[in-house]
């Protein structure tokens, strides 16, 4: 199945996102395949062989969040003009959201831009970051407040990848499944109750309609004015959680995970969702390992937080919140005392 990002005429280019269907990549000018060392001890024989290029290098960058950093973009630039490359050249990301990030980076500011391709290894990179377009690096002061909007020339999902994912990068990807599903579609949410996602043909159905919701939201709203904001839900949060813990405790999508809960905390106060609706989430999140402690220690401390993410334009914070299951509203004039008694009472 292969699903296109249809942009409006005068925006990016569109393209389509290719499910199970990499088999030989002929690109023209000079390649460089830009992974981390797990991913390249894997997997990168293989998908050397499949590609048909004169000149394809390999550029390594560490794993994890705290490498995504200007210095590796600079790296992989150095290595760019060292080996002469020049606007026809395309990189291609081989891993997960790190890899893709800087390497779309990369390429959005290599002599003002040139292609890339995206082929995610990880669920999480799989279902959200690789499409839309995201691209950047986190530095001292907050995640992703270095990037640009450059979107991939294609993207190619490989269930082959995911095989020797491990189990808390599995789930962490299935936080941003279900992300999509309790904001945007009810049906979707059933499947994932009915359907464990250890199935091969379940996880393959889950990654095809995350990535048809992410594609249709992106379409319609490629910069963040408006519905892309929806895709933050449990990132409000979740950044502070991951800020606060120097990025070492959890993984994004773990974060999430408890961003999301604390966001239905905050709409079952503003009357947006019911606590059966809020158990249902609880539930699905608790069958893939994501139901976290995180005991907030300083409320005000947490909140004082928001106002680092670049989300939070002109002081105020925006909260993404489901409104029941399938559906969202974003919250811009939440009472700061109801924030606090959300923190104050998220010990669990
Ligand atoms: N991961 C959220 C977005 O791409 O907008």
């Amino acid at each position: 199945m292969n699903i296109s990002i249809d942009f409006a005429p005068a925006q990016s280019q569109n393209y389509t996102v290719f499910i199970d269907a990499l088999e030989r990549l002929t690109l023209r000018g000079k390649v460089a395949i830009v992974t981390n060392p797990k991913v390249a001890g894997l997997h990168l024989a293989s998908l050397l062989a499949r590609i048909d290029a004169d000149e394809v290098y390999v550029i390594t960058v560490p794993d994890g969040e705290s490498h995504k950093t200007l210095q590796n973009v600079e790296m992989i630039l150095e290595n760019l003009f060292m080996h002469r490359f020049d606007r026809n050249a395309t990189l291609i990301a081989f891993g997960g959201g790190v890899v893709g990030d800087m390497t779309g980076f990369a390429a959005a500011i290599f002599q003002r831009g040139i292609r890339f391709i995206q082929i995610p290894t990880t669920l999480l990179s799989q279902v959200d970051a690789s499409v839309g377009g995201k691209t950047g690096v986190n530095n001292r002061f907050g995640k992703n407040l270095i990037g640009a909007f450059h979107q991939p020339s294609a993207v190619y999902c490989q269930s082959e990848f995911l095989a020797t994912l491990p189990a808390r990068e599995f789930g962490a990807g299935v936080a941003e499944i279900v992300k999509m599903a309790v904001t945007f579609d009810a049906d979707f949410v059933a499947y994932l109750e009915n359907h464990p996602l250890s199935t091969p043909s379940h996880l393959r159905e889950a990654i095809a309609r995350s990535i048809a919701i992410k594609a249709r939201v992106v379409a319609e709203d490629e910069k963040e004015a408006g519905v892309r904001a929806v895709l933050n839900y449990g990132h409000t949060f979740g950044h502070v959680i991951e800020n606060e813990t120097g990025y070492t405790a959890f993984l994004h999508g773990e974060a999430v995970a408890i961003g999301m809960r604390m966001a239905n905390a905050l709409a079952q106060k503003l009357g947006y969702l019911t606590q059966t609706e809020c158990a249902r989430i609880e539930k699905l999140l608790e069958q893939y390992g994501l139901l976290f402690r995180y005991p907030v220690q300083n409320p005000e401390r947490f909140y004082n937080a928001f106002f680092l993410d670049k989300k939070s334009l002109n002081a105020t914070i925006t909260f993404i919140v489901p409104k029941s299951i399938g559906g969202y509203a974003i919250v811009k004039d939440a009472p700061k005392e109801t924030v606090l008694e959300v923190l104050r009472e998220f010990d669990r």
